[in-house]
């Protein structure tokens, strides 16, 4: 059996696994600071149903379809890793989830760049751990890493759940544990674009965990940036879809709907219109709001679709594409 498998939700089991089968990336854990660590009394969204989270769902989502992100995910990955950095660069994903940055990652053309998973849910730790990922368990507003110990740190595909006043200390603690030359990437789908409105109109209502947090704005991500001390911030958009694909149209739509369903845990959504039903239900609410209008606040945004299309890619082979546009901070710790 391999050190993966006997991996479980408890800290201890999953430092030894690091240990033994990471022990690059454990050499760079501080272990005063990992022992120190405090069990997340906060509410946990993305632990199990039992545990009143949607965890379960949104693992299953990524599973079945671990492609769906790639656009964004290989777009995030390029920016990480500056120019500065050396072989074999180390970056942390502090959003990690269930590993999905990292699998997707192994099939890209990057660097040999090791992506180490980190999430404060002792569920999602888990589950990357059982994909064979190395995960550890940690805030991203107290990390368990060296000071200058890392290339690159991400902080994406969730940082609207960081609480408002805990916002600049995970940047804070992006700068401690980079090294000169390293770059912190945050990315955030912003304060009043479509995703946001999904967010606050659906996932809010038909989820079982509810959704009500405060999205970054442009100006917010530069602030939080510069104070910590990064230098040359920029902020951009990114096209960041989700992309479902089947053999038919209206397979591709229903392929789309269920994604939806599943990574955003629309139960309520699911129990008003039954399993056939609820699929295309998420898919027309996604259409609606998915609506990027081309006016000046959405400038920049390049020459993408900007509403939901289905697409035919060749014999039997169809693509629904949920158009979805972050906004992403880069910045770097200047160098010694
Ligand atoms: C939407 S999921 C993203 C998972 C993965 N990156 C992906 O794209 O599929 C957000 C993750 O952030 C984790 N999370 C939320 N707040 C956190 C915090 N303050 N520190 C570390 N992890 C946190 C959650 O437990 C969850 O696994």
């Amino acid at each position: 059996m391999t050190v993966e498998a006997v991996v479980t939700e408890d800290r201890g089991s999953q430092l030894l696994a690091l240990r033994e089968t990471w022990p690059h990336v454990y050499a760079l854990i501080d272990e005063e600071r990992a022992l120190g660590f405090e069990a997340d009394k906060d509410r946990d969204d993305f632990g199990t149903a039992q545990q009143g989270g949607r965890g379960e769902s949104y693992v299953a989502a990524q599973q079945a379809s671990p492609e769906a992100r790639i656009t964004g995910i290989r777009g995030l990955m390029s920016l990480v890793v500056g120019p500065a950095v050396g072989d074999r660069p180390i970056v942390l994903d502090l959003l990690g989830g269930d590993g999905l940055l990292h699998r997707v990652g192994l099939g890209l053309d990057m660097p040999d760049m090791t992506m180490v998973t980190c999430d404060a849910s002792s569920f999602m730790v888990a589950r990357a751990w059982a994909a064979g990922v190395p995960a550890v368990r940690q805030r991203a507003q107290r990390q368990v890493f060296r000071s200058g110990s890392v290339d690159g740190v991400l902080l994406a595909y969730g940082s609207h759940h960081v609480p408002e006043p805990e916002r600049q200390a995970v940047a804070d603690e992006a700068w401690r544990v980079l090294r000169p030359g390293g770059r912190f990437v945050l990315h955030d789908f912003a304060e009043g674009s479509p995703m946001a409105i999904w967010f606050q109109d659906v996932v809010d209502k038909e989820s079982t965990t509810g959704h009500d947090y405060a999205h970054f704005t442009a100006d917010w991500m530069r602030e939080c940036l510069a104070r910590s001390g990064f230098r040359s911030v920029t902020t951009n958009w990114m096209f960041d879809p989700i992309v479902a694909t089947g053999t038919s149209a209206q397979g591709a739509r229903a392929a789309l709907g269920q994604y939806l369903l599943q990574m955003y845990g629309l139960d309520k959504l699911a129990q008003t219109h039954g399993e056939q039903g609820a699929p295309m239900a998420a898919v027309e609410l996604a259409r609606g709001i998915f609506r990027w209008e081309t006016s000046t606040a959405f400038d920049g945004m390049g020459n993408h679709v900007r509403e939901c299309v289905v697409e035919r890619l060749g014999p039997s082979k169809w693509q629904c594409v949920l158009p979805r546009f972050a906004l992403v901070a880069v910045g770097e710790k200047p160098g010694p």
